[in-house]
């Protein structure tokens, strides 16, 4: 374990010569686009922290607490774009055969920056799920109605497609982010606190089956013990320069 403000040439190095790549991302990568983080002072909403507010009995409680929350957020991420920290590593992609980008933000901005084919761990907060049918509609709206509405085939209470806190993830997911973390010879954790499972556990899994493991954040979090460097700064400032020095193979 060791702490840089930037890459090292060791680092780069590992990262040239890697085969099977794998990076999860967090809330961090879109901090400077202007989408707000969960934790700390500018994830509060109105007094509720997302830990309040992202479960299903805190939906049940109150759904329109809840589906308003996610309106706002919605709101939010409506009026930024993507940052150059989404748009290196959609770069960084084409420079593997092997590269599987996972993400626990539901904002989309991967995809927009032109990462193919993202695996949205926690879901998407611009698709709709019905709680009766289970029908899964894309919904573009802003604002949304401030009670949650009835699902158009079935008439059950539509909710936001998003993996809450006490819920499984679906299987395919699930067994799509296992094997890529364990296959990969390297894997990048990205502006993520590193508290909420199983996305905490990749970087270890990884690292348990060969992988340098490189860390990029804000500061150090629990995962910083266990990686092979931990970049200290933006993401949309590390990335960028780092694939100008990787050779295109
Ligand atoms: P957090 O808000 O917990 O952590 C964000 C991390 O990003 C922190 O470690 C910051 O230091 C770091 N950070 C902030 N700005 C950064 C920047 N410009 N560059 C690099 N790092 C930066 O967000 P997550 O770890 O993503 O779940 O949270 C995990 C899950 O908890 C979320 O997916 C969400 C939340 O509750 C659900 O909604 C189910």
């Amino acid at each position: 374990m060791a702490t840089f403000t930037q890459f090292p040439a060791e680092s780069i190095e590992v990262i040239s010569n890697a085969k099977s790549v794998a990076v999860l991302t967090g809330a961090g990568i879109s901090a400077e686009s202007g989408v707000p983080t969960f934790r700390g002072e500018e994830g509060l909403w109105k007094n509720h922290r997302a830990e309040e507010l992202a479960t299903p009995e805190a939906f049940a409680r109150n759904p329109e607490l809840v589906w308003q929350w996610y309106d706002w957020r919605r709101g939010l991420v409506a009026k930024t774009r993507p940052n150059p920290g989404h748009t290196a590593l959609a770069d960084l992609e084409k420079l593997y055969d092997d590269f599987t980008l996972i993400t626990q933000n539901v904002d989309g901005h991967h995809r927009l920056a032109g990462s193919l084919d993202p695996v949205e761990m926690h879901g998407n907060i611009w698709y709709t799920r019905c709680l009766t049918d289970g029908d899964i509609r894309e919904n573009r709206d802003t604002p949304l109605p401030e009670i949650p509405p009835e699902c158009g085939k079935c008439g059950g209470l539509l909710r936001p497609h998003i993996v809450w806190f006490g819920e499984s993830l679906d299987e395919s997911v699930l067994s799509r982010v296992f094997n890529t973390s364990s296959r990969a010879d390297l894997f990048f954790v990205i502006g993520t606190s590193g508290v909420v499972q199983p996305a905490a556990s990749l970087a270890g899994m990884a690292k348990n089956n060969g992988a340098t493991v490189i860390e990029i954040n804000l500061e150090p979090t629990p995962l910083t013990s266990l990686a092979d460097y931990t970049i200290l700064g933006k993401a949309g400032e590390v990335l960028p320069p780092l694939i100008e020095q990787i050779p295109e193979k």
